[in-house]
């Protein structure tokens, strides 16, 4: 237990957050969340309610949502709506589009957090067309679409778009991950690549580059289960503090490295996947 504290503190690092900045940041604004229902979202959300905040909170678990709702509105400071909605179904988008442009005060800040990963091998994935679709789906057109409808309204208050992404969408390609990291990686350059746009009209773009964060998204994977990862409070930390400082991009300090020893390596890392693969075939552990 205490070594994996020490690793991660090495890893991930300490997040001092400034209450009384992140108060003057944020008190009277409108905080939209995708995917505030588990993990991330809903611990982002958990750390916002203590503030006078206007949360807007989306994702499919209605019941979840609400108990979030009630959770924080029981402290007497945020007010909370939520918006039940599948954000890969076009009616329950254009529901949210409609909720959205109905909401009196307008937009300062959204956090782009909902999504999808699979972990699943390309010869495991021939009849699993749905598998690349569902992700582009909730990872890339999801987001583009609610921010395409949301800019003129950040633009009118000064806010700021947060994108919850991923280490992998700096690093050369994992394999057993092509869904996961081609939609990732979709929204992330359709991002950095709108960014420059969005801060011409005042908009703050931040982008978090997150490794393994311990939440019910990597549960299904055993291999991460005694891994080093960041806690979600911890990254909610990060998210509330790029609300003052408005950063363009957090990474944890090794990834620079990583980025460069990535592009050296890759071929070095396929080799060695192959063979751990060969080895698993022959053994049926497959
Ligand atoms: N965990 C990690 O290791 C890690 C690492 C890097 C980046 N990230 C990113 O962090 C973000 C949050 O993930 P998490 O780790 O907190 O996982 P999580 O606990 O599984 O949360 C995912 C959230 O997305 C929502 N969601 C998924 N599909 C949706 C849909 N079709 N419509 C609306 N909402 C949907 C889920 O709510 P419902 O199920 O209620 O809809 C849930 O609230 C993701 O974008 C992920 O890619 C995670």
């Amino acid at each position: 237990m205490e070594r994996h504290h020490l690793l991660n503190r090495l890893l991930f690092g300490g997040i001092a957050l400034n209450a009384a900045k992140l108060e003057h940041a944020v008190s009277g604004k409108c905080i939209l969340i995708t995917g505030a229902s588990s993990g991330i979202g809903e611990k982002t959300a958990l750390l916002l309610g203590n503030y006078e905040v206007r949360l807007v909170l989306i994702a499919r678990r209605g019941d979840k949502l609400q108990a979030i709702k009630e959770t924080i509105e029981a402290r007497g400071k945020a007010a909370v709506t939520i918006m039940t909605a599948d954000l890969r179904n076009e009616d329950d988008m254009e529901k949210v589009l409609g909720g959205l442009r109905g909401l009196p005060y307008g937009m300062d800040i959204v956090v782009s957090n909902a999504g999808l990963s699979i972990r699943r091998g390309i010869e495991e994935s021939l009849e699993r067309y749905h598998d690349f679709t569902r992700t582009m789906a909730i990872n890339y057109f999801a987001p583009v679409r609610l921010l395409l409808h949301l800019i003129p309204e950040l633009e009118a208050k000064g806010g700021q778009i947060i994108n919850v992404s991923t280490i992998n969408a700096r690093l050369a390609p994992f394999p057993m991950w092509a869904a996961y990291q081609a939609s990732k990686s979709a929204f992330d350059v359709w991002l950095r690549s709108a960014s420059p746009e969005l801060r011409l009209l005042g908009i703050a773009v931040t982008t978090l580059y997150l490794p393994l964060v311990r939440t019910p998204m990597i549960e299904p994977t055993n291999a991460y289960a005694d891994m080093p990862a960041m806690k979600p409070d911890q990254v909610a930390a990060l998210i509330a503090k790029a609300m003052y400082s408005r950063r363009r991009l957090w990474k944890p300090w090794w990834l620079g490295p990583g980025e460069l020893a990535s592009l050296f390596f890759e071929g070095l890392a396929e080799k060695w996947f192959i063979f751990k693969r060969k080895g698993a075939k022959r053994d049926g552990d497959f």
